[in-house]
């Protein structure tokens, strides 16, 4: 039997009852934040340090120890790839921050303290009724830097599976948790006016954001730059954010039709969510953060597809990111799953497949085997949704999820038992003469294999998967964090020393190479050479022009009509509307729900 429980839990949303936006910064604060210009030091760039505190003692230990495991392996994430102009001090409460954080009072003692982190994230655990899983923003900045140094996270346990043997939920925790996080990191509405060039301190040449017809586009310069090749569409002006999910979900998102399952858009799906460049381009915009040494998941959704994509989406009936016929199944648009075609609370018009969760291939507890049927599956990391089914007994299904791997070539390959089939090119598999059924190697088999993400195993409930690659919580290492390791970790090895051109991070003990888009480095922060397509500034590699220098020498990246064709570009102003249809958004958002 199949069951759809559209995993659609958003991210941060509003609290309905009473109307508030909770999720705001408080107004003086706003204000300040509006005023100040930041004033960027010559320290180096280093990784970025959380530090968690909950709000109070008397959370359920359950809750707690599960939520402090997932806490601690994102904190290695951030230190692992953020870094950071550390202050000069330690984080030390000062008179003129505000007393209540999101309506939450902090307690003396936590105040009292002195915190030895980048980023200090005081955390409140509720059940409660409210549509959301978690949500985090900024509360306190550094007035020189403009960077949040303290932020507020609250999570919902009633949406929180709380399950220490499931890794697909375990992961999705790991994903919401470093979801929210971000926002906690400033990638929140308030602050997307304050984002600025770190190199020279200076606000960008054009606006970071824009609206129009009341929907946010960000258009921040590498942002822009990595949508405008990712897309094929040399004169995007702007990244749509989510106009659907009501006040916190939408603006505050990526776009779910233009992005999909980017990590940053609204709402947890059934099926994995990327990280993709998207997402750290954009930290790098903020001014805030440095990337360092990376691989950032690869997303195949819009592709290539040029302006029309953007601009149109389903609208046109022609992209195969969307379906245009409610409730057909097939195969998900990523192969991770069996699904239907349907819109939900993101979609605005636009249906896309959404995986049935007990269908969702990825994830091994699925595996169950139908006795009457004999229909065989696999379910697993690597497992992949095809078209068809094969049985040894006279039983057919329409889709089936099977093992796949993919050789150095990046061919295909089908594994059903002991027996392998080559997939490298689309059409029928030829299934033995014993058996009955029929399945298809999917189209563009070449994309299974290049636009591949998964991890081994799916890091074993000890890690975080990105583009292949496990993040190991402390004290494991291999490709799925099943080894003891008490040395540094680098590429699935433990090792006593980092090999020659990769640096220690002895914090978290990893090696790590230079850092993101270098070619050739003196250490983690700091790049000699870039990899073509980026331009070194101050030791670090990014992927567009900012002074009129280079742009000079590289005329191809001049456009002189850069600007949004909208009158409210400049505005920064922060609309707080409390008006009725709020209420309304939220009615709708439960009913969607059940
Ligand atoms: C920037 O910060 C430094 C160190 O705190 C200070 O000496 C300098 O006056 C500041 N510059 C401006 C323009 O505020
Ligand atoms: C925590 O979980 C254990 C085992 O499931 C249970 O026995 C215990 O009562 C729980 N503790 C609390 C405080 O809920
Ligand atoms: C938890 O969520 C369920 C729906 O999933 C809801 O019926 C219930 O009231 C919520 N519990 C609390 C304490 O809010
Ligand atoms: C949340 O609260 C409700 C009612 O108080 C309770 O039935 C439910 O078990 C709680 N959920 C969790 C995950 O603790
Ligand atoms: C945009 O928002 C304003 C106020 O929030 C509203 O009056 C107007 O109708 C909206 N326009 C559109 C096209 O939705
Ligand atoms: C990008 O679009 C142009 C036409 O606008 C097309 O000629 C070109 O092949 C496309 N490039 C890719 C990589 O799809
Ligand atoms: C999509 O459909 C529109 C309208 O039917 C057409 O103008 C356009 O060329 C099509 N684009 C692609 C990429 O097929
Ligand atoms: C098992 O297979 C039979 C025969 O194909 C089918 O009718 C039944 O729905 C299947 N059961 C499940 C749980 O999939
Ligand atoms: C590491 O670098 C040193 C000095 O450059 C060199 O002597 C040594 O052979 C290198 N080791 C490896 C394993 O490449």
């Amino acid at each position: 039997m199949k069951y759809l429980l559209i995993f659609t839990i958003l991210f941060y949303c509003i609290d309905c009852q009473k109307q508030q936006f909770t999720y705001r910064f408080s107004d003086g604060s706003k204000r300040k934040l509006e005023e100040l210009k930041p004033n960027i030091s010559e320290k180096e760039w280093e990784p970025l340090r959380i530090h968690f505190e909950y709000l109070s003692s008397n959370y359920n230990e359950n809750y707690t120890s599960y939520i402090t495991e997932i806490l601690e392996m994102v904190s290695i994430f951030f230190y692992r790839f953020l870094l950071v102009k550390r202050m000069n001090e330690k984080i030390t409460f000062k008179e003129s921050y505000p007393k209540q954080f999101y309506g939450f009072q902090i307690m003396q003692s936590l105040m009292d303290q002195q915190y030895d982190a980048d980023l200090v994230i005081f955390v409140n655990i509720e059940n409660s009724t409210k549509f959301y899983k978690a949500y985090c923003g900024p509360t306190v900045y550094d007035e020189l830097s403009l960077r949040p140094i303290i932020a507020l996270m609250s999570w919902n346990i009633n949406y929180t599976k709380i399950d220490k043997t499931n890794k697909i939920i375990y992961e999705s925790n790991l994903e919401s948790a470093i979801h929210e996080i971000i926002h906690g990191l400033g990638i929140t509405y308030d602050y997307f006016s304050k984002y600025y060039d770190s190199v020279t301190g200076k606000n960008y040449e054009n606006p970071n954001f824009y609206k129009q017809n009341n929907i946010t586009y960000l258009s921040t310069p590498r942002l822009i730059n990595f949508a405008r090749i990712y897309f094929n569409c040399s004169n995007l002006k702007g990244i749509q954010m989510e106009d659907n999910g009501g006040p916190g979900t939408s603006d505050f998102h990526f776009e779910r039709l233009l992005l999909y399952n980017e990590l940053m858009t609204g709402s947890q799906l059934t099926g994995n969510l990327l990280i993709t460049d998207f997402t750290f381009q954009l930290l790098q915009d903020t001014g805030f953060y440095r990337i360092s040494d990376y691989k950032p998941d690869q997303s195949q959704w819009g592709r290539n597809k040029g302006c029309e994509f953007v601009e149109n989406y389903c609208n046109n009936n022609n992209f195969t990111e969307f379906c245009y016929q409610k409730n057909i199944e097939s195969c998900s648009y990523e192969r991770t799953g069996q699904s239907i075609c349907m819109q939900e609370i993101l979609s605005g018009q636009c249906m896309y497949q959404q995986i049935y969760t007990d269908q969702f291939c990825k994830n091994d507890q699925n595996q169950v085997q139908n006795q009457s049927s004999q229909i065989i599956t696999y379910y697993g990391s690597d497992s992949i949704c095809l078209d068809g089914s094969i049985s040894p007994i006279e039983s057919y299904q329409k889709f089936t999820c099977q093992k796949f791997k993919c050789d150095i070539n990046n061919k295909l390959k089908i594994i059903i038992g002991d027996l392998e089939f080559d997939c490298s090119q689309s059409g029928p598999i030829q299934i033995p003469n014993d058996f009955f059924g029929n399945l298809e190697c999917p189209n563009n088999p070449e994309n299974v294999c290049l636009f591949r993400n998964d991890c081994p195993n799916s890091c074993g409930l000890k890690g975080f998967c990105i583009n292949k690659q496990c993040i190991c919580s402390k004290g494991y290492s291999g490709l799925d964090c099943q080894q003891i390791c008490d040395g540094y970790r680098y590429q699935g090895s433990c090792l006593q020393n980092c090999p020659n051109l990769t640096y220690p991070l002895d914090l978290i003990k990893y090696c790590i190479g230079c850092p993101g888009n270098c070619l050739s480095c003196s250490n983690y922060n700091q790049c000699t050479k870039c990899k073509s397509g980026y331009f070194l500034r101050e030791g670090f590699c990014d992927n567009l022009l900012l002074d009129k220098e280079l742009d000079s020498q590289n005329p191809e990246y001049i456009n002189e009509n850069n600007n949004p064709q909208s009158s409210d570009t400049n505005s920064a102003e922060i609309v707080i509307s409390t008006n009725s249809n709020i209420f309304l958004m939220c009615i709708i958002l439960f009913m969607l729900l059940y």
